[in-house]
């Protein structure tokens, strides 16, 4: 079904039209002032200057016409020439009803099939993955359900970092520490024992340490550089250590993942795209754009409207190593390839900016991609501490993601105990609710904010069942379905909510849904969607303050305030689970 507001908007376009006006200037929203008016449309203003008339002489034109319509209400001109409209209750009646039948809740097919490749989390091989690939994951994630849900055909890569100098640090580090491992043997041929000689646990210490010495001392650095060549040249040795070191890492990240309801259609890496890079560079070189400088191999981007330097592209520094513009450039040869995307995001710190603006400025100069396909950049800030700083742990070091998640579960139980939950609850069931509401906590904080800007992690309020926090949505859904569950109450179709005034501002937010999600999509703007569902809860909490629903003795006013809390649920439910977001059945 198509949103109220499209309805609208083509009966106020046809007004446009007939009066030989182009139909664009009927395009109707939302008010501005909802104690004025329902929606208004501002077209009156732009078709003045073509119509050589006064806004407001166009703007009676079109009321004159509006008012042939029985679904209005009340029709009225303000200001200079915006017309402001409001629908009957019975017209608001029809919409929702039908709404309730719409497994789409009358959000349109924007998509229409075309492929988005979405590359976020970027946790790297070999480093445990910290508090700053928590907002890549949830925003990533988020942004693949909401443009999935808007009719795009979406493709989740995890793009794991593990063909980088990191990975050199640790086998150098490895060789150092135990030269007479077999894999460090140049004449061994294998094969290569199948259990991993190495757990996450010792990657969590070696790493910091390689790459400490590396650091601080050149010559060990070298060693680290020679290793990420000889890697990248698959050294069998080498190769066969980097495969069980992804093993490990891979194993570790899914269980991270999978704790935040985190999903990828796909688990490929730098690396995956290795046999890519040769050809890309024969054919960068062949047609002029790859060039040497200093050493290295390296595609200049500046731009003759370009006032200062812009710095190019690296695809092979001088010792030989490929880059991390080297693998993102040759990710998009393969992206293009094998799935002919409209579009590929990337939801990656914003400090990394620079870089895929390189990245891109690369591709499309050498028609890598086409014009026509959008790469962007979709940046976030940091999750800060509460000094304003990165969060770290009380040691100073950096927070793993995995003792986020456990911090989140601690506190989600302290919370339970406090409100007194868990003495109605046990076992399983406890521990489900403690894990729903540590996650709903540490989501919706992170979302309902800007992606751009940078917020302060404060578990105690992000946890609390009050204010705008995941754990208060949870609440107000079971709350709903609590209340179904005592009026033993199950939705059909042929249920009607009444529209009037105790319900019909509620009725106008749900009215707004569709445009919603369409500015999330957009917009790549998921605390779009944070925003509204926590004002439809807290519309929805208010309105059933002021209606005794249960006692209710008028059978149609009974069912018409079961209908409609059936289908504030059913969007509460719905958004939440584009935030990967779930609520337990009881609390
Ligand atoms: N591994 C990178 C990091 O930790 C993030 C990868 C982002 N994605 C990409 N295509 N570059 O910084």
């Amino acid at each position: 079904m198509t949103s109220l507001i499209l309805n609208i908007s083509k009966i106020v376009a046809q007004a446009f039209a007939d009066e030989g006006l182009e139909a664009g200037f009927g395009q109707v929203k939302t008010s501005d002032r909802p104690d004025l008016a329902q929606f208004q449309c501002n077209g009156a203003m732009a078709a003045a200057k073509v119509a050589k008339l006064s806004p407001r002489a166009v703007a009676e034109k079109i009321v004159a016409r509006l008012n042939t319509h029985d679904i209005f209400s009340k029709i009225e001109i303000a200001g200079p020439g915006f017309i402001n409209l409001n629908l009957t209750d019975d017209a608001l009646g029809e919409y929702v009803n039908n709404l309730a039948c719409d497994p789409r809740l009358g959000v349109r097919d924007i998509g229409a099939g075309a492929t988005v490749v979405l590359d976020y989390g970027g946790p790297n091989v070999a480093k445990a993955m910290h508090v700053g690939h928590l907002r890549a994951s949830i925003i990533g994630d988020t942004l693949r359900r909401v443009l999935k849900f808007a009719g795009y055909d979406t493709i989740g890569d995890v793009h794991m970092g593990d063909w980088g100098t990191m990975m050199g640090m640790v086998i150098s580090e490895l060789e150092l520490r135990h030269p007479e491992w077999i894999y460090f043997q140049e004449d061994f041929s294998g094969p290569y024992p199948d259990e991993s000689p190495v757990t996450i646990e010792d990657l969590a210490e070696i790493y910091p340490t390689a790459s400490g010495n590396s650091k601080s001392d050149p010559a060990r650095m070298a060693l680290s550089h020679r290793a990420t060549v000889e890697l990248q040249n698959k050294r069998p040795g080498y190769y066969a250590l980097w495969q069980k070191m992804v093993e490990v890492s891979i194993a570790s990240m899914k269980s991270n993942f999978a704790a935040l309801n985190v999903y990828f259609d796909l688990w490929l890496g730098e690396a995956s795209v290795h046999d890519v890079i040769a050809p890309m560079v024969e054919d960068l070189k062949a047609k002029h754009y790859a060039v040497m400088d200093d050493g290295a191999l390296v595609v200049p981007l500046k731009r003759n409207e370009d006032t200062k330097e812009y710095p190019p592209l690296f695809l092979y520094k001088r010792d030989g190593a490929v880059m991390y513009s080297t693998t993102d450039l040759a990710t998009i040869v393969d992206r293009v390839e094998k799935f002919h995307p409209a579009k590929i995001l990337y939801i990656v710190d914003q400090r990394q900016n620079l870089h895929f603006e390189q990245v891109f400025r690369a591709a499309y100069l050498t028609g890598i991609v086409s014009p026509d396909v959008e790469l962007t950049h979709v940046g976030h800030g940091t999750m800060n501490g509460p000094d304003g700083k990165p969060f770290k742990t009380r040691a100073g070091g950096v927070l793993r993601l995995e003792d986020l998640i456990a911090l989140g579960l601690e506190k989600a139980r302290q919370r339970l105990h406090e409100a007194g939950i868990d003495q109605h609850f046990s076992g399983d069931e406890l521990d489900d609710i403690a894990r729903k509401v540590s996650v709903a906590a540490i989501k919706f904080a992170d979302l309902q904010n800007n992606r751009m800007t940078d917020y302060i992690f404060d578990l105690d309020r992000l946890t609390s069942f009050e204010g705008k926090t995941g754990p208060y949505l949870l609440y107000q859904v079971v709350r709903i379905k609590s209340l179904h569950e005592k009026a033993d109450y199950q939705f059909d179709p042929s249920h009607r909510i009444i529209v009037d005034r105790s319900n019909r501002d509620l009725v106008l937010m749900m009215v707004e849904w569709p445009q919603v999600l369409e500015a999330a999509t957009r917009d790549y703007a998921p605390h779009f969607l944070c925003d509204y569902v926590y004002k439809l809860a807290q519309m929805f909490s208010s309105y059933y303050a002021a209606t005794h629903v249960l006692s209710q003795e008028d059978v149609a006013t009974k069912i018409s305030a079961l209908a409609l809390s059936h289908l504030v649920l059913k969007h509460i439910e719905m958004i939440l689970d584009l935030l990967g977001i779930y609520a337990p059945q009881r609390m």
